[in-house]
């Protein structure tokens, strides 16, 4: 089985940027550890900050992948592009953020990629990760 984890804008910074909100850890240090707990899934991760380089990655893996696990950041609150990339892609999105966006401002509370996605996981902190990769296992064996 294939995950791909794909981070938007700003997640590189996650352990430094508000850390109130995000937490003190590194993203990139609690995923290498998220990745050993899954020995039979071959994961493939990346982030950047960039829109297109995002929907470059999630077509690279969105045909091929089993599921795909994606944070894009504020992208989520307003990229149609991003929306469009992965109804065009076969792999089932879960929307995931690690704060609670619906207790957050309101702009927040929007999400362009929602209706395009499998599910959403946020609020969890680092964790929501987890859930979202035990997600896409639980309903990838349904298939
Ligand atoms: C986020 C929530 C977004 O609103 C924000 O722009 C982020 C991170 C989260 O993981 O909680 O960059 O996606």
């Amino acid at each position: 089985m294939k995950i791909s984890i794909i981070n938007g804008p700003n997640l590189n910074l996650v352990g430094v940027r508000e850390p109130g909100i995000y937490g003190s850890r590194s993203l990139n240090d609690y995923l290498a550890e998220l990745v050993q707990q899954y020995p039979d899934v071959e994961f493939t991760l990346f982030q950047s900050n960039h829109e297109g380089a995002i929907i470059d990655q999630l077509q690279l893996v969105g045909f091929d992948h089993s599921g795909i696990v994606l944070n894009a950041g504020a992208y989520t609150h307003y990229s149609i592009a991003i929306a469009d990339c992965i109804r065009a892609i076969t792999a089932p999105v879960v929307e995931t953020h690690i704060s609670n966006v619906m207790e957050r401002e309101s702009f927040r509370h929007v999400s362009m990629i929602k209706d395009a996605c499998a599910t959403v996981i946020a609020g969890y902190g680092l964790d929501s990760y987890r859930r979202a990769v035990e997600w896409l296992i639980e309903n990838a064996k349904k298939k």
